[in-house]
Order: structure tokens, then C-alpha cells, then sequence
């Protein structure tokens, strides 16, 4: 039994996505969650700057005494030295590897489309593994940079620029035959239903935050690290710009879930 928190961290709010499913799955854990709300996006950077991004979050987290580590980022997975990862004093995981055994197990046809910010895509993370797992397996990627800050800004349901862009994105990817799509990015799950009309029902949507939060309630009892409790587990948010407005974005990722103090922090002293 372990009663410290789980820690979750994305470049901004997109990670909430996956802490809205550990809420569901684990009732009885506590949750710290940083979003790097000054810092968002991470996606456009480069490699260095990323690394360095993620090794303060992770300081921060383990600075809140936390018992396992959560990089609810497509992002980071796709950068974050796995080498690094395996030095850290508590268990890390990232949102690749959960993802890219979905996708394996749903694909047919063995053409998988992997959508992502421009690091993810640029990182190869999803394809590399996915040969691995697909021996023949056809990827077909593309970055969609404009997601981020459409999602970051609330234009998820059904709006008009929202159509247009994933009409500009996906649609090689669509015209392309997959039947399995990876929506590599956690703020990505907020398109779910726009992506999933333009793209039709023959094609699985695979969602990595989700399918990572499953993992790990599966982890923390492998382990022997899970709280033991099944209710009454809290969640504390820590943003690193002003949280004004926090509220009715937390609501926007974690609908009933929603719910816990927020707090800024400057990230830049960890
Ligand atoms: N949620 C992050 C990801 O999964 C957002 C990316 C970004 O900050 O650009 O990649």
C-alpha cells in the first residue's frame, strides 16, 4: 500500500484528458497534475528545449512527493530519454507504448494512420514501435499543429475552423486505407467525434492518454504501490501561467470528474 500521489504532466491541459480517466478508473487514488499552461505548446519545439521542459516537470512532481509518473503528453513520450526515464527514483511511464499495442491489436488491414504535433510525428516513437508489434505494417502520419491551440482555446465541438483543419489534415490519411487511427496527442480526444465523422466508422480511434491511464491503475497493483482506498481520492492542479479561467477548462477535459484547487508555480526554479 502506498497512499502518496500519481503524478500527470503535459505541456498544457491536453494531459487532463488522461487524469479524467484515472478519476474514473482509480476513486480511491490522489492525483497531482502540472499543466504547463506558460509553456504550452511543446510540440513545436525542439528536442533540447523539450527534454529540458520535461526534466523541470518531472522535478516539480517528484518534489510533491509522488509515487509514480505520468507524462500524459504525446510530446514528451516521443522525446523524454527512455534511458533518463529508467534512472528516475519512482516509475515513469509515457502514452506510446499502451497506444501502439491498441493499434496493433485493432488494425486488419495493417495501415495505420498516426496524427500527433510536429515533434511526435518528427520523433517516429509511434512507427517504431508499431513494426515491432505489425510486422508489414503501413504508417501513415502527419502533424497537425493547428489542434493544440484550437483545443487549448475550447473550438471542440463542431466548429467551423475546427472542420476546416481536419479537413486539411486528414484527409491523405483518411484517402490513404487505414482502418486504425492514433490520435497521438492528449489534447486530441476533445476532436474524438469531429475526427471520428470525417473519418468514418471503419476506422478505430485509438486514445493514448485513456488507454495509458488503464495501464497504469494496472501498474500501481503490480507494483503493490496502489493507495488500497476506493473513494475519496483528490486531485490537485498546478499551472504554470495565471489560472484564471482554469475552471471552465478543467470542465471542458474533465466534464463530471472536474473538481480540485488549482495553484500556480514557476516552473523555471525546478
Ligand atoms: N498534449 C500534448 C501532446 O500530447 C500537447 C502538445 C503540445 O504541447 O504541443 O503532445
Amino acid at each position: 500500500m502506498d497512499t502518496r500521489p500519481i503524478g500527470v504532466f503535459d505541456s498544457g491541459l491536453g494531459g487532463l484528458t488522461a487524469v479524467r480517466q484515472l478519476r474514473r478508473l482509480l476513486p480511491g487514488e490522489d492525483i497531482v497534475y502540472f499543466g504547463d499552461t506558460g509553456r504550452v505548446p511543446y510540440g513545436s519545439r525542439g528536442h533540447d528545449v523539450i527534454v529540458r521542459y520535461a526534466q523541470q516537470d518531472i522535478r516539480f512532481l517528484l518534489s510533491q512527493n509522488v509515487k509514480f509518473i505520468m507524462a500524459a503528453c504525446g510530446t514528451v513520450s516521443s522525446t523524454y530519454p527512455s534511458a533518463e526515464a529508467a534512472q528516475l527514483p519512482v516509475p515513469y511511464t509515457g502514452v506510446i507504448g499502451a497506444a501502439a499495442r491498441a493499434a496493433a491489436t485493432a488494425t486488419k488491414n495493417k495501415r495505420i494512420g498516426v496524427i500527433g504535433t510536429a515533434a511526435t510525428i518528427r520523433s517516429d516513437s509511434y512507427a517504431t514501435q508499431l513494426k515491432d508489434l505489425v510486422p508489414g505494417v503501413q504508417i501513415f502520419a502527419r502533424a497537425c499543429p493547428l489542434f493544440v491551440p484550437l483545443v487549448e482555446n475550447g473550438y471542440v465541438n463542431g466548429d467551423k475552423v475546427t472542420q476546416l483543419m481536419i479537413e486539411e489534415y486528414l484527409t491523405p490519411v483518411r484517402d490513404s486505407g487505414i482502418d486504425t487511427l492514433i490520435l497521438g496527442c492528449t489534447h486530441y480526444p476533445l476532436l474524438k467525434k469531429m475526427i471520428g465523422d470525417f473519418v468514418g466508422d471503419s476506422v478505430t480511434l485509438i486514445d493514448p492518454g485513456k488507454l495509458t491511464a488503464i495501464a497504469t491503475a494496472t501498474a500501481l497493483d503490480d507494483l503493490g504501490i496502489s493507495s488500497g482506498r476506493s473513494t475519496g481520492g483528490t486531485t490537485r492542479f498546478f499551472v504554470s501561467d495565471t489560472p484564471d479561467g482554469f475552471a471552465k477548462q478543467e470542465r471542458l477535459f474533465m466534464g463530471s470528474e472536474a473538481g480540485g484547487p488549482v495553484e500556480q508555480i514557476a516552473i523555471e526554479t525546478y
